[in-house]
């Protein structure tokens, strides 16, 4: 189905917009039952839904794109199927089983592939599945019953300006608790970035860089993507931490810094007194893509990153035309990354 002529993908930002269809499924008594497509955008729930009471709750976040040829596919889904697969079972809630998470995303997106952005936008569909405890739930357990949707919307950048580099600012607050939920996409690690993340805006910056909860000594990651940096001979040294979310796009980078570009990556604990030392600073998500820094605030000052507040690294830069030209189609991909529609 051709692109929706009424939209301008040039001034598509990162915002909610409701498609013709949502697909629903729905879990009672020991088993999930399939709603398939719905129409509508709301939901009649329990005013003690566990989600409300006790923020049971997760989600993924992928996105689907047009390519050239004018397919529509979608990027590394059974990585996101896996992810909500984990935090469902830590939040005590019934893991969708990861065929019919594969299920319902080619199901909506084809349901509503009139909004998938065309081809060489910079814009694609977003995917938002979540699941949450919908059954009533008031002493502290988890929900009798669940509900599992996905909805869509086409965007455009997360980050205003898309490639001009962003300021970070290390928080006062923690992202996560040591042994916490940190490592899975849990409504609840949202919630409590909020007042951090408006502290930023408020100052400025466009996002906060969070550090390990335990010590205040190690690089984490940001209220909604993960960090990479790259270090004077190139290499491509990414922080590694038992609570920031196990980024699919990072993972992916990862890849393709060693495959396609012939970088030497390092994972290991990044200390937060080593950022002076790298030459390229990005964050990296599904929503934010890949995005440069260039200054990190702290209260001994501001780090300037060398790349500076002009344009993206060289080294980022490849990172993310290799990347994007991957999803869209532009780039032959690794075997199993790409699901046609
Ligand atoms: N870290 C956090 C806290 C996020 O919310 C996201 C977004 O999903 C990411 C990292 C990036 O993960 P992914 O690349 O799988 O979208
Ligand atoms: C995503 O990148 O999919 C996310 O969920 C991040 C969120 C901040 C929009």
């Amino acid at each position: 189905m051709e692109p929706k002529k009424d939209i301008d993908w040039s001034k598509l930002g990162f915002g909610y917009t409701a498609t013709e269809y949502r697909w629903q499924a729905t879990w009672e008594d020991g088993k999930w039952t399939e709603d398939g497509l719905v129409e509508d955008p709301k939901l009649h729930l329990y005013e003690s839904a566990c989600v409300f009471q006790y923020s049971q709750s997760c989600f993924e976040g992928l996105k689907a794109y047009r390519t050239k040829e004018g397919k529509i596919v979608t990027f590394r889904p059974d990585m996101n199927a896996e992810r909500m697969y984990n935090s469902a079972q830590r939040l005590e809630m019934p893991p969708l089983p990861k065929e019919l998470f594969l299920k319902s995303i080619d199901e909506v997106v084809r349901a509503n592939a009139q909004w998938v952005p065309p081809y060489g936008t910079g814009c694609s569909l977003y995917i938002r599945p979540f699941m949450i405890g919908s059954g009533p739930q008031i002493g502290v357990a988890p929900a009798p019953s669940y509900l599992y949707r996905v909805f869509v919307m086409p965007v455009g950048a997360y980050f205003k300006g898309a490639v001009k580099p962003l300021k970070l600012c290390v928080s006062d607050f923690d992202r996560a608790a040591p042994h916490g939920t940190g490592d899975i996409k849990a409504g609840l690690n949202y919630a409590m970035s909020l007042h951090p993340t408006m502290e930023a805006h408020r100052n400025g910056y466009a996002e906060n860089l969070y550090l390990d909860p335990q010590t205040r000594t190690y690089v984490e990651e940001t209220g909604g993507a993960n960090i990479l940096f790259v270090d004077q001979d190139n290499t491509l040294v990414v922080p590694k931490s038992n609570s920031i979310l196990p980024s699919i796009t990072r993972r992916s980078l990862v890849y393709v810094g060693e495959h396609y570009l012939g970088l030497k990556v390092v994972e290991r604990q990044v200390r937060f007194d080593e950022i002076k030392n790298f030459k390229e600073c990005c964050l990296c998500g599904t929503a934010a893509v890949l995005a440069p820094v260039g200054l990190i605030h702290t209260h001994e000052g501001d780090i300037m990153i060398p790349s500076g507040m002009d344009k993206m690294g060289e080294v980022c830069t490849k990172l993310r035309t290799t990347l994007t030209g991957i999803q869209d189609g532009a780039i032959e991909a690794p075997k199993g990354w790409i699901r046609e529609i």
